[in-house]
């Protein structure tokens, strides 16, 4: 694809080579992300960082990329507090907001919204996440993150064995992990979710087309038993009709040390697009795992930085402006 100019609404858009680009350019922003060398390459820019719905990672790593790489960022984090709650369309917001900022990043609770949105946009529109459509930086940094992993045991995306547990159906970032996965084809997946939490249909049907092996099961021992990865997921509670129907489906898929050491191949790698629900009842990923080595939802986090720094500079065109803006950092830092 052209990334100058372009928005980043689903991975669809992408082909292996696009991601080889992505994943080169986020390796070259190590420095910057990691405090050692500083650039303004982007001094001058804004980003509009739109969140209508709760977020953490995504609204302050797309925040921190942009600060990073020497941008400025506008942010609103509720309906409430725009002309949305007036009943202006996103039509509007959108040809407005385009007139004060260089690059918009969008989340919204209705699928195909950040599309909508994008549409009238003059500038381009990134989409942190769709309702229970997509999240295409969540999945090429979870992609990113299953490549250095794998490397780091001399494996490779090509022939990864990779689990995907939880809320599959609501899940947008396992719909998203899903649609990059299958540019791979000769991964194996395996799908672990209760019956009524199924990966949707389509997805399932493209895995199929591809000649991609899946298996599909609700028990977990199964799901997380040879493999390279397991993707744990949390039961997206806001989609479901009443919070009494979505704690019917907590706690039915919950890893911790113990199970993972009784039926996990040794190194298996434990990712999670956080947050992770550590209430009582839900506990998909239990503490206890917090010392594992193969816990990686931190060194997940932080590729997300990365990642996200590396759309803008592709989007906004100065990928390769980035080595002679570099300057050295003056005050104290701890990153490593
Ligand atoms: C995910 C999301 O919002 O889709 N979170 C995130 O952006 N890292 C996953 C989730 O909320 O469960």
């Amino acid at each position: 694809m052209e990334f100058l100019g372009s928005n980043i609404l689903s991975i669809d858009q992408f082909n292996r080579k696009d991601i080889d680009l992505i994943f080169k350019t986020a390796d070259s922003l190590f420095p910057f992300a990691s405090r050692q060398k500083i650039t303004r390459v982007l001094q001058g820019a804004i980003l509009s960082n739109m969140f209508f719905e709760p977020s953490t990672r995504t609204r302050i790593s797309f925040g921190s990329a942009f600060n990073m790489l020497g941008g400025e960022v506008r942010e609103t984090t509720e309906i409430e507090a725009t002309s949305l709650a007036k009943g202006e369309s996103l039509y509007d917001t959108s040809r407005v907001l385009s007139g004060y900022s260089d690059v918009i990043v969008m989340r919204h609770p209705l699928a195909g919204s950040v599309a909508e949105f994008a549409e009238a946009s003059r500038v381009p529109v990134i989409n942190g996440g769709d309702g229970d459509n997509e999240h295409p930086s969540q999945a090429l940094l979870d992609l990113f993150t299953i490549k250095k992993e794998l490397e780091s045991h001399n494996k490779e995306i090509d022939t990864a064995r990779i689990a995907l547990i939880g809320d599959l159906k609501f899940g947008r970032a396992a719909h998203s992990l899903c649609k990059i996965l299958m540019l791979y084809a000769n991964i194996s997946i395996k799908l672990v979710s209760p019956d009524k939490l199924k990966l949707p249909d389509f997805l399932i049907s493209e895995f199929e087309k591809k000649n991609i092996s899946i298996l599909e099961t609700q028990d977990i021992k199964e799901g997380i038993a040879d493999v390279d990865i397991i993707y744990m997921t949390r039961i997206q509670e806001e989609r479901f009709d009443n919070v009494s129907e979505a704690n019917k489906y907590k706690g039915l898929m919950s890893l911790n040390q113990k199970i993972y050491t009784k039926n996990c191949e040794p190194n298996t790698v434990i990712m999670h697009p956080l947050p992770r629900d550590s209430r009582k009842d839900a506990n998909e990923l239990d503490d206890d795992l917090n010392q594992n080595p193969n816990l990686a939802i931190y060194r997940q986090t932080d590729n997300g930085l990365l990642i996200r720094m590396a759309l803008f500079c592709l989007i906004l065109g100065v990928a390769d402006k980035i080595e002679s803006s570099a300057s050295s950092v003056s005050w104290f830092s701890n990153k490593s």
